[in-house]
């Protein structure tokens, strides 16, 4: 298991907001998560974060737009998955990935504004690891900014402040990352956040891969009063 130390709280306790009555279809979300209080987790895990220069917050519906322009800018994609072909298929991509961060409680996409201008940068996530190469359970950090957001220190500060909530607030007790190799931007912010190379690896695909790690900081013991 990933958590550290998380305490137990009760989980599977349905909504009845979300109980199925006759004759009605259960709604998407109940499908997805089995029913679970999904807004009691968001609530207590997708929280707005803050850093000295931008506001984190899970993404809401109306981000598809953003989305759909950084999508299609090649630019921006080139060392990411799954590049979408055509803009049609960019803006599903972005509708897609809208509804269903919206249906997460733990993890997903928080969108990077500008605490000044309100301007929207990207998104830094937390993500379940893809498992390019078996099975997997591992946590994944990331993040897309538009180009011209670019150079500006802004992806390390906020998946900076995403990291340390993915130790204080959810409790993994560490974190991974993975990127295509000849992502040197990239690289950098994961050094710079302190993530340590861990393994070269191919994607199914073929890609080359480097993964990163990162554990969680000890938690200080309470000293014994003398
Ligand atoms: C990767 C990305 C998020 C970096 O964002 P950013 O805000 O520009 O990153 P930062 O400014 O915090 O740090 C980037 C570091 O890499 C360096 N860098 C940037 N481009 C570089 C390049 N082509 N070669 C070498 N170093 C580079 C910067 O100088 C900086 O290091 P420094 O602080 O020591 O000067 C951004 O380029 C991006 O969105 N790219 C497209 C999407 C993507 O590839 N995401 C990562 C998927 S794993």
């Amino acid at each position: 298991m990933l958590t550290r130390a998380a305490p137990i709280e009760p989980v599977g306790r349905r909504n009845p907001e979300r109980t199925r009555k006759p004759g009605r279809l259960p709604h998407l979300a109940e499908i997805y998560t089995g029913g679970l209080d999904i807004e009691a987790r968001r609530r207590k895990y997708r929280i707005d974060l803050e850093t000295p220069r931008f506001l984190l917050r899970p993404l809401a519906a109306g981000d598809e737009d953003w989305l759909t322009d950084l999508f299609t800018d090649p630019e921006v994609n080139r060392f990411l998955w799954d590049q979408p072909e055509t803009p049609e298929e960019a803006r599903r991509t972005a509708e897609a990935i809208v509804q269903l961060d919206l249906m997460r409680g733990h993890f997903g996409h928080w969108a990077i504004l500008d605490k000044t201008s309100g301007e929207v940068h990207g998104w830094t996530e937390l993500s379940k690891l893809r498992p390019w190469w078996g099975p997997s359970d591992e946590i994944a950090l990331s993040y897309v900014l538009g180009r011209a957001s670019w150079g500006r220190g802004i992806a390390t500060e906020a998946a900076g402040r995403l990291l340390r909530h993915a130790f204080e607030g959810a409790r993994l007790d560490r974190v991974m990352a993975v990127i295509m190799a000849g992502n040197t931007a990239s690289k950098h912010v994961l050094e710079k956040l302190g993530m340590r190379f861990v393994k070269n690896a191919k994607s199914a695909g073929g890609q080359q891969l480097q993964y990163f790690r990162i554990d969680a900081p000890p938690v200080a013991q309470p000293t014994a009063p003398e």
